[in-house]
This record gives structure tokens, C-alpha cells and sequence, in this order.
């Protein structure tokens, strides 16, 4: 028998790029809207709060004939759960139900298809005030949520991704936002018990979706950075093992095959924190399946073996793309191979195919990049222009990669970078800017939060239309 296998990118390559709400919308305590904790947090200093933002709430009509300009096959939005249901449960607004009923129907009027996130790092304040992911009556109410998006919006979103970056949530709440420490001695049995929560959430959401939408297709959407050991000393190797199970795989090995990661259960062990795992838990997780995988990649993480007794603690600055240190597992150790950008994140597109590459090989289901991007500081000339051609470096280098690893058999079936319009930044501002459209204000004169095509508008454009073939 001979075996063909398909290469390259496919004719259907989901092109586009992506937002959050919260980040994006603005109108974040109006229009019947709840709050959610990003609305609650105190906002980092020298940042401004989340009441405008982009203005999507009010321009999406505009901004997506932007986006159809560039050709987009797909917008990757997600939905504000307290903006459908303010209390987290229970009362629709039904303000909010329409508020994306006019999105999705003004993507579908452009042929572009709607990949809708259903959580991204906002969850209602209400339920964050009765104890948020980490009661187990937070399941029922994402399922509630759930059932909620499938029906109003099931008839015409065939892509769905569960929650955005999970790993980040447990990994680096404090600094996105998303969780609240007060009073915790264990924090690792609150984290990894929320955890739980939230993978069994995702598992009942997918098996739902398949229940009630037959041909719609779900999968999750972690933060996944291949972890690099700093040396070839055996120690260090066993550093990057651990620090890839408790980054990557735990979250993936539990969405495609329903199992806790050995490594991670072993950590957890060892700090008293397994999580309560109720009769029929593990069944619906190993019953629940993706039909891809969603996933965000900025750079790669590097790590060292860490001997420090326990009480050593992690004085570096941590963000979603840093590894910090957890004492005797792993500990940070900066890359002198790769440039980094001006907010210091690494740059590492050889990684990106790497990345690719393992998750592949783990998991053996068709990817969709659901973030890549670079944040930068970006200036409006006085004729109307944004020279961001550090931009188009960055992501030209990293879709060459994504054609490499489609070249060697990956099956990649999208690239959504961050972000498709300027908007706020987790924890540093809006003038940290990751769009193709230039959004006119500053972070806090909202002068006049006008449109302009940046240099990596009209690239990208090109990109689409050729399929990735001129770069
Ligand atoms: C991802 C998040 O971690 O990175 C986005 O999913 C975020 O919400 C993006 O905005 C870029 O990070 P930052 O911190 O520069 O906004």
C-alpha cells in the first residue's frame, strides 16, 4: 500500500487574527452588563481602566469590515460572560445575547467564520465573590454558560474554544488578573483544586456542544511554549521535563485524553494539594473530546535545575511568559540565543516549529494557532501611518515555521495572531500594541480612537491572499 500524506498549508487555511472582550470591547459597566474580576482588580499603575478600551462594543461593524479588507477567513472573539448573564447565572441580558448575535452575523456577512472563545480571564465578579473556579458548583455554572452560547449562537458558530490559557490562570492569576489569594495557606491546593474545576468544566462544555451541535467543533486554547533545559547536564534536562508537564501537558494530556500528567500528580503530591476528585469525574474527562487543539505561542520558555531549599522565593518579575522558579523543580534561566522584544519577551520562531512539532507528536490532532504576536510600542506618523515592520519580522519568521512543520506532516488549520485591533494589554497598558489596525489614543487621552491601516495591515493582506506563499 502506498501512504500520500498532504503537506503544506490547505486550501481552507483559517486566516485571521484575535481579541478578548475584555480587552477589547470597552462599555465594560453598561449596556446591562455585569462585572467581571478584571472590572473589580485594581488596574496596574500607570495603566488605564477597561471602560473604553478599543470601543469594539460600539465600532465592531467598522473594525470587522476592517478585518474583511484584510481578507480574514476567521475572527477569533471571545464572548463576556457577565455581559449574557451579569450574575454569572441565572438573569440574561438579553442587550448582551444580541451585542454578539451582531458580531457573528456581520463576520458571516463577510464569509469570515466566527472562532468564538467562551472564556477569557473574566469571570463574573458575582461568582468570583462566592468563591469563584475554586467551588464545584463553578462546573455546573460554566455548563450553564455553555448551554447558553450553543443555543443563541450554535446555528451559525461552527468553531469554539473552551477557556483561553488555563495554564496561565493557575500559573500567573496574580499578575492577569484572575485570582485572589487573600487568606490561602496552601496556595497550590486552591490553584490546582480550580484547576480541576475548570478541566471538567471544559470536558462537560465539549461533550455538550457535540450533544447539541453535531458538526461544530471545539477544542481548548492553553498558552503552550515548548521548555528548553539550559545545558545538557542530565539535571537540567529533568528541570525542562518537569516545567513542560506543569506548563504544557497537564492541560493538554487531560483535554485530549482525560488523564492527569504523572509528573504533575507527583508535584501535587509532594505539596498537598490533589485536588477532590469526585465519583464520575475522571469518566467525563476521558469521554470529552477535542476535535483540535487552540493554542497561543509567543516564545519558548528555558529553565535550569533548581537546588534552593524550599523557602527560597521568586523575587523576578513573572508574566505568562515567564517561567519564575519553583524550588527543586525548576527555576527561570534567560535564553542567550534569542532577541527579545522591547517589553523583553524572547523572540524564538525555530521554537514555534519545535512546539509544534511535540504537540504533534503527543497528541496527534489538527492545530489552530489561536495567539502570536509582538508588542510594541507602535507610533502614528502625522500623515496617518504605523511603520511596524519589526511586526511583519516577527510574524513572517514565525509563519515560515508553521510551513515548515505543515511540510513535515503537522496539520495546521490556522493562524489567528494577536491581536486582530489594538487593545489593552493583561497588565501593561494599551500602548503595548499587538494589532494590524492602529486604535488613535493613548492610555488615557482617548482622543479620537480612530482606524488607521498599520504597514502589517496591508502585508498581512498579501499574506492571506497568496496563502501564506508570499511573505
Ligand atoms: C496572552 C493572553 O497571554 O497574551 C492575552 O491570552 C494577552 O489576553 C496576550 O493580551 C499578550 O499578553 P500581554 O500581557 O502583552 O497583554
Amino acid at each position: 500500500m502506498i501512504i500520500t500524506k498532504k503537506h503544506g498549508l490547505p486550501e481552507n487555511f483559517l486566516w485571521g487574527a484575535s481579541t478578548s472582550a475584555y480587552q477589547v470591547e470597552g462599555a465594560n459597566l453598561s449596556h446591562g452588563k455585569g462585572p467581571s474580576v478584571q472590572d473589580i482588580k485594581t488596574v496596574p499603575a500607570g495603566t488605564s481602566e477597561l471602560d473604553v478600551c478599543a470601543d469594539f462594543y460600539h465600532r465592531y461593524a467598522e473594525d470587522i469590515a476592517l478585518m474583511a479588507e484584510m481578507g480574514f477567513k476567521t475572527f477569533r472573539f471571545s464572548i463576556a460572560w457577565s455581559r449574557v448573564l451579569p450574575e454569572g447565572t441565572g438573569r440574561v441580558n438579553q442587550e448582551g445575547i444580541d451585542f454578539y448575535n451582531n458580531v457573528i452575523n456581520e463576520c458571516l456577512k463577510y464569509g469570515i467564520e466566527p472562532l468564538v472563545t467562551m472564556f477569557h480571564f473574566d469571570l463574573p465578579a458575582a461568582l468570583e465573590k462566592k468563591g469563584g473556579w475554586s467551588r464545584r458548583e463553578s462546573v455546573d455554572e460554566f455548563v450553564e454558560f455553555a448551554k447558553l452560547l450553543y443555543t443563541n449562537y450554535g446555528d451559525r458558530v461552527k468553531y469554539w474554544l473552551t477557556i483561553n490559557e488555563q495554564n496561565m490562570l493557575t500559573l500567573v492569576g496574580d499578575v492577569i488578573g484572575t485570582c485572589n489569594m487573600e487568606g490561602v495557606t496552601n496556595k497550590y491546593k486552591k490553584l490546582y483544586q480550580e484547576n480541576h474545576h475548570m478541566l471538567l468544566a471544559q470536558a462537560k462544555a465539549m461533550k455538550l456542544l457535540h450533544e447539541m451541535c453535531p458538526g461544530a467543533k471545539i477544542g481548548p486554547a492553553p498558552n503552550i511554549s515548548l521548555v528548553y533545559p539550559a545545558t545538557c547536564k542530565p539535571k537540567d534536562v529533568l528541570a525542562a521535563q518537569n516545567f513542560n508537564a506543569i506548563r504544557n501537558w497537564l492541560y493538554l494530556d487531560m483535554a485530549v485524553y482525560g488523564r492527569y500528567n504523572d509528573l504533575v500528580w507527583k508535584f501535587l503530591e509532594e505539596h498537598d494539594a490533589i485536588p477532590v476528585i469526585e465519583a464520575g469525574d475522571m469518566d467525563i474527562m476521558a469521554q470529552a473530546k477535542p476535535d483540535f487543539i487552540g493554542f497561543n505561542y509567543y516564545n519558548t520558555a528555558t529553565v535550569e535545575w533548581d537546588d534552593s531549599p524550599v523557602a527560597v522565593t521568586d523575587s523576578e518579575k513573572k508574566d505568562q511568559q515567564s517561567a519564575g522558579i519553583e524550588p527543586g523543580v525548576y527555576k527561570a534561566y534567560p535564553n542567550p540565543n534569542l532577541l527579545r522584544t522591547e517589553f523583553g519577551w524572547e523572540i524564538d520562531p525555530d521554537g514555534f516549529r519545535a512546539t509544534i512539532r511535540e504537540m504533534y507528536s503527543r497528541y496527534h490532532l489538527p492545530m489552530i494557532v489561536t495567539e502570536n504576536g509582538l508588542g510594541a510600542y507602535d507610533k502614528l506618523t502625522e500623515d496617518g501611518k504605523v511603520h511596524d515592520d519589526y511586526r511583519i519580522e516577527y510574524l513572517r519568521k514565525h509563519i515560515e515555521q508553521i510551513k515548515l512543520a505543515a511540510d513535515e506532516g503537522a496539520e495546521m488549520m490556522g493562524y489567528c495572531p494577536w491581536s486582530a485591533i489594538d487593545l489593552v494589554s493583561t497588565h501593561e497598558g494599551i500602548t503595548k500594541r499587538y494589532g494590524f489596525i492602529y486604535v488613535n489614543r493613548d492610555e488615557f487621552d482617548m482622543k479620537d480612537l480612530a482606524r488607521y491601516r498599520k504597514d502589517s495591515f496591508y502585508w498581512y493582506k498579501k499574506v492571506i491572499e497568496t496563502n501564506g506563499e508570499d511573505l
